[in-house]
């Protein structure tokens, strides 16, 4: 090999710089995953990464994923595959969506509205969390039409009811009520971290500035962490443990409390959580247009169904009824097609786009959107379907669930080369 050919192979691959950035050498969910571990501080990388108690359905759910076997067609003209689909009457790029995560300006100083943007950019719809770091009126600023509100059902219902006239009057799309969380589940990452939202600074913490300096500088510049959509109230949550979020959420909600909302809120409203067949058929005589199975991403319930196993049944259940959301370990585009080939009309990510933030703010988020999105393009032409109808058409025949995980060695080895 000459010398010019060898120069031609080692060339810079990015313009500008003359280096690629972190979020171009981010491949996949892996690499995203550890190009985060190392911008944040362990505490709030645990935060974000972390599941309840042994962590055995934060697993479950990759290992319901790894099951997945699918069957293509061929000789499918496959050049143009349409991946657009349209859920409650809006208009979406992609059968995906973001799931409601809270504390973002914990991740990065942008928060909310930054992720709201690239869910705008990307044609896809962004739940806003009860426990945002911005207040909804702010992100629905942004003018994002296709915006979500997450709502706990807390102790004070005229707080709750409050949050539900005002997600109305700012113009969010869809009202969707977490069930999964009567309690807050046990985070033993949390617990054993001594997390506290914000970071309080205990020597660990101080000590993490020094190898984390980026993420602290950005941290201290940005606006203070609150619960903005709470700040009005008495709410213990201001400036509270993980642990102290059990005073805000009410275990004694029940069917009758969704009758209430179901009475308030004039556009769709959708059920999330674990929900099996009596569950989703109860929803829909409540009223309910939508169910969006999670397990809370492995975050409450430890030892919980995984949302994959819980779809065929729910299909059954709700015929077409109901949409069916579905989140928990979406890792891959190809968990995505699976998930529409089984019944599903959406998927969700939490941590994926949350990682993608840490390292980049809102381009970050694009970037996993833009990962997942490519990764299901390909996965849909190799299949051999043009579009999201036939994917489901034609899914009993496409995808079959294998007994137990298929084997898998992350490419490149454990840490990725981020
Ligand atoms: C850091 C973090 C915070 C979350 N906060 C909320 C929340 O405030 N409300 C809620 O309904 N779900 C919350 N979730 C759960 C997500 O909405 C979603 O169900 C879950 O992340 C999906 O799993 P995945 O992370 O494997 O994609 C949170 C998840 C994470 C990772």
């Amino acid at each position: 090999m000459r010398m010019r050919e060898i120069r031609e192979l080692v060339r810079p691959r990015a313009s500008g710089l003359g280096r690629t950035s972190v979020l171009d050498r981010c491949h996949d969910m892996d690499d995203l995953r550890t190009a985060a571990r190392r911008r944040l501080p362990r505490a709030v990388f645990d935060y974000v990464d972390g599941g309840a108690d042994e962590e055995i359905t934060l697993a479950a759910n990759r290992d319901a994923f790894r099951r997945v076997c699918f069957s293509p067609r061929v000789l499918r003209d496959v050049s143009a595959p349409d991946l657009s689909t349209r859920l409650f009457g809006a208009d979406l790029r992609s059968p995906l969506g973001l799931a409601p995560t809270g504390y973002t300006r914990m991740i990065h100083p942008d928060a909310e509205p930054a992720v709201a943007r690239a869910a705008a950019a990307r044609g896809l719809p962004y739940t806003l969390s009860t426990v945002a770091t911005t207040a909804l009126e702010d992100v629905a600023e942004t003018g994002h039409t296709n915006l979500w509100f997450q709502l706990y059902v807390l102790k004070d219902r005229a707080l709750t009811y409050a949050l539900v006239s005002r997600a109305e009057a700012a113009g969010f799309h869809v009202l969707e009520v977490a069930l999964d969380t009567a309690v807050a589940g046990h985070r033993t990452r949390d617990a054993r971290n001594g997390f506290t939202i914000p970071p309080r600074l205990a020597l660990r913490t101080v000590l993490d500035i020094g190898t984390r300096p980026g993420y602290w500088t950005s941290v201290l510049r940005g606006a203070p962490l609150t619960l903005a959509n709470l700040q009005a109230s008495d709410s213990p949550g201001q400036r509270a443990t993980v642990a102290a979020l059990n005073d805000l959420f009410d275990p004694a909600v029940t069917w009758d409390d969704i009758a209430e909302l179901r009475a308030r809120w004039p556009g769709a409203l959708i059920l999330k959580g674990p929900l099996g067949p009596a569950d989703v058929r109860r929803a829909i005589e409540a009223g309910a247009d939508g169910v969006h199975l999670s397990n809370h991403g492995g975050r409450q319930l430890d030892r919980c169904v995984s949302p994959l196993d819980l779809l065929r049944p729910a299909r059954e259940a709700a015929g077409d009824r109901l949409a069916l959301v579905l989140d928990s370990g979406v890792r891959h585009g190809a968990d995505i097609a699976a998930a529409l080939a089984l019944g599903a009309d959406l998927c969700m990510i939490g941590r994926p786009y949350l990682y993608g933030a840490a390292v980049g703010g809102r381009a970050g988020v694009e970037r996993a959107v833009d990962l997942l999105v490519a990764q299901l393009r390909r996965t849909v032409q190799l299949l051999g379907v043009t579009d999201l109808t036939e994917l489901r058409k034609h899914g009993p025949e496409l995808v079959a669930l294998t007994p137990s995980p298929l084997p898998h060695r992350p490419a490149g080895g454990e840490d990725g080369h981020v």
